[in-house]
């Protein structure tokens, strides 16, 4: 008979661990038939011996199951993008709607903020009035008036995920490959996809900081996802400086808004575009992943995906008249001050990484998971890679609470970026890879 005992002793005498075996484990996790310490140990015991493809996709299949999977009988492919985690990465709030608008179900269960990086739903948050938990019944009936909704994962989605979270993250475990894997997965494919592109983020914004490890992630994100029977593909993209010119929630909700209503060039169009495309190729309602592109690309030049998001937002709780009148509703911060470049140069490195706690220092992010969001501070018209700045002239604007919480952030920023006198030579591209 499975006990936790008998998978922990399979694990560590490195015998097989069979489907049935890490079913019962997960089920176990999700309903508490397995304690804390035997929760550890698994997680302990597949970050020391490692899972192999078989064993990584049953597990993926066995945390989706713990809770409940939903199914869609819609007429209209089921898709979803997921962004392993950048600076300024404000992607899904462009492209959900753009995906809607050209003929895709796009119910995305989205996280939030995680270290230094943003979280979509801590982003839309700073819209007054949105709530973002919704049961089962509200967010069926946001996807069918919008055709996409973005919402936080209820207490039935992959429980066992949650309490193994909560253990990796006291245990040194969060760093494996495997439970990295199945973790993320096992949250997207309970959404019922049939199609998901992963961007898998590079650089130092990104939790990946360099290739290999991207590439590795990658590879072990789409082989699992595509065993278990979700069509995925994976594009590794650059973020060696932040995506947007704005980091923080409100900050970064008007730069979307400014994509979706008027300004359509740069790297946040340049991304939707190829990610939509991938999936929109993928998914039969493109000729290829051009022409996705493309299409993707139109619906949001002409108005089509703030449509979509204007719907979206107001069946979530958020303002009727969003779209016409966003920056009204924005929350501002009190406190807005220049960061000033210290001499004439170049702008030769962007460490996204130490922009993006500058955030959390204001209180745009978490250090612990119980403190509050303010939805209004941030980085703001932040120079990127490339960029010819003279002495006293602006590399950011800092968004503060208080005068002495801008005076902190306005050093980091100072620090994080990088003059030379020389332009630089080779400026990074923002799409490296796309696999499987
Ligand atoms: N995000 C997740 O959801 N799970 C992980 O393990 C890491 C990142």
């Amino acid at each position: 008979m499975t006990s936790a005992r008998s998978v922990l002793s399979a694990l560590r005498h490195d015998k097989p661990l069979r489907p049935d075996d890490l079913q019962w484990m997960a089920a176990g996790l999700a309903d508490g038939t397995v304690s804390d310490a035997q929760a550890g140990a698994f997680a302990m015991g597949i970050c020391a011996r490692g899972l192999d493809r078989a064993g990584r996709v049953a597990l993926t299949l066995a945390m989706r199951d713990s809770g409940h999977v939903l199914s869609w009988d819609v007429d209209a492919p089921v898709l979803d993008k997921h962004s392993t985690g950048g600076v300024g990465d404000c992607v899904s709030l462009i492209l959900a709607p753009a995906l809607a608008a050209c003929g895709a179900v796009v119910p995305m269960i989205s996280g939030r903020g995680l270290g230094h990086t943003g979280g979509t739903l801590d982003k839309l948050e700073a819209i007054p009035g949105l709530v973002t938990v919704l049961d089962e019944d509200r967010f069926r009936a946001v996807v069918r008036d919008a055709g996409c909704a973005i919402v936080g994962a209820t207490a039935e989605v992959a429980p066992a995920d949650k309490r193994l979270y909560a253990v990796r993250d006291v245990t040194s475990t969060v760093d494996s490959l495997d439970l990295i894997t199945a973790s993320i997965l096992a949250k997207k494919l309970a959404g019922g996809l049939e199609g998901l592109v992963l961007d898998v983020k590079v650089g130092k914004g990104a939790f990946m900081k360099d290739m290999a490890s991207a590439r590795a992630l990658a590879e072990a994100l789409t082989e699992t996802a595509n065993a278990a029977g979700c069509r995925t593909t994976a594009v590794i993209s650059d973020m060696s400086q932040p995506l947007a010119a704005s980091l923080g929630n409100a900050l970064e909700v008007a730069e979307v808004m400014r994509v979706l209503t008027g300004d359509q060039r740069g790297p946040l169009v340049e991304i939707s575009a190829a990610l939509g495309g991938v999936l929109m190729a993928s998914a039969g309602l493109a000729k290829g992943v051009q022409d996705g592109a493309d299409l993707i690309a139109a619906a949001i030049r002409d108005g089509r995906a703030a449509e979509r998001f204007g719907r979206m937002l107001a069946a979530m709780g958020g303002p009727v008249r969003f779209l016409e009148d966003w920056a009204r509703f924005l929350p501002e911060a009190p406190v807005i001050r220049e960061v000033t470049a210290p001499a004439d140069g170049y702008v030769s490195d962007i460490d996204g990484e130490a922009l993006g706690m500058a955030v959390v220092g204001l209180g745009g992010g978490r250090m612990l998971e119980t403190d509050e969001v303010n939805p209004a501070v941030g980085l703001a018209q932040v120079v990127r890679l490339g960029d010819a700045v003279q002495r006293g002239q602006p590399l950011a604007m800092v968004h503060a609470a208080r005068p002495d919480a801008a005076d902190a952030a306005a050093r980091a920023v100072r620090d994080a970026i990088t003059l030379q006198p020389r332009a630089p030579r080779d400026l990074p591209d923002l799409i490296h890879e796309r696999i499987g």
